[in-house]
């Protein structure tokens, strides 16, 4: 092993790692997957979804937060640990209104390739159908509070020039929501709004006039079900 590696087992694959890498890392590194929400490319892990759940020593941790360390031994893909994570998904999808049919996203939507990848039908919690405005009032960007899943992409990862947050949150507990500094110029440009729609894992925030520019079905998550030869 080179200096700054490590080794460590998952799901009993000898797996090599650099030093400083979180387990879902080191899991995507060696051709594992262990799935994620929140979590994008170089931004912090924000631990807010928890859907990349694994056991280490009995215990279940973040993946995405939680460091590889040498001679660790990562459970991922049991019984148990697939329970638990669709039942996130499960409990992510009743709490909001994801009507995909009807929804700019479906096709590159991470949550959606999340209830395919579970093969969820039915979810077994009631559907809270919340009523929640869709947000309209920006020259290039909606939000659609009622898809969001509070994972913190948007907040992390869309900056102003001068480095500061674009979008936060307010309210608290069940009632929070995504909010955004219309007085500040760049937070309504078309620029940041490609941006957030690209960032946000859901159809919470779409950019405007750019509907359907990519057709249903030649879409990111429509060409990799096509490949992998899987039923949508
Ligand atoms: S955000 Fe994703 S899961 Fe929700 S309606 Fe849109 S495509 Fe479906
Ligand atoms: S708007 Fe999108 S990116 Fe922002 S917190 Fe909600 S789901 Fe995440
Ligand atoms: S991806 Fe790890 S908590 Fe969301």
């Amino acid at each position: 092993m080179e200096q700054g590696q490590i080794s460590l087992t998952i799901d009993g694959k000898e797996c090599v790692a650099k030093e400083g890498q979180s387990i879902v890392q080191a899991a995507r590194e060696n051709g594992l997957f262990i799935p994620t929400l929140c979590d994008f490319r170089s931004l912090s892990p924000a631990g807010t979804c928890r859907v990349c759940t694994v056991k280490v020593g009995g215990r279940f941790v973040p993946g995405c937060t939680s460091p590889a360390v040498n001679g660790m031994v990562v459970e991922n893909e049991t019984a148990e640990l697939t329970d638990l994570r669709r039942a996130l998904v499960e409990m992510l999808i009743v709490e909001g209104n994801h009507m995909c049919p009807s929804c700019e996203k479906s096709g590159n939507c991470e949550l959606q390739e999340l209830a395919h990848h579970y093969r969820i039908v039915v979810p077994r919690y009631p559907f809270l159908f919340p009523v929640q405005k869709v947000e309209a009032r920006m020259a290039h960007l909606f939000i659609e509070h009622k898809r969001c899943i509070q994972c913190l992409r948007c907040v992390r990862g869309v900056r102003a020039k001068d480095g500061h947050e674009i979008f936060g949150f307010m309210r608290r507990g069940s009632d929070v929501r995504i909010t955004v500094d219309v007085t500040d110029p760049e937070a309504v440009s078309e620029a940041t709004a490609k941006k957030a729609m690209e960032i946000c894992p859901v159809g919470a925030l779409i950019q405007k006039r750019v509907g359907f520019r990519v057709p249903i079905g030649q879409r990111r998550f429509d060409r990799k079900h096509e490949k992998d030869g899987k039923q949508l």
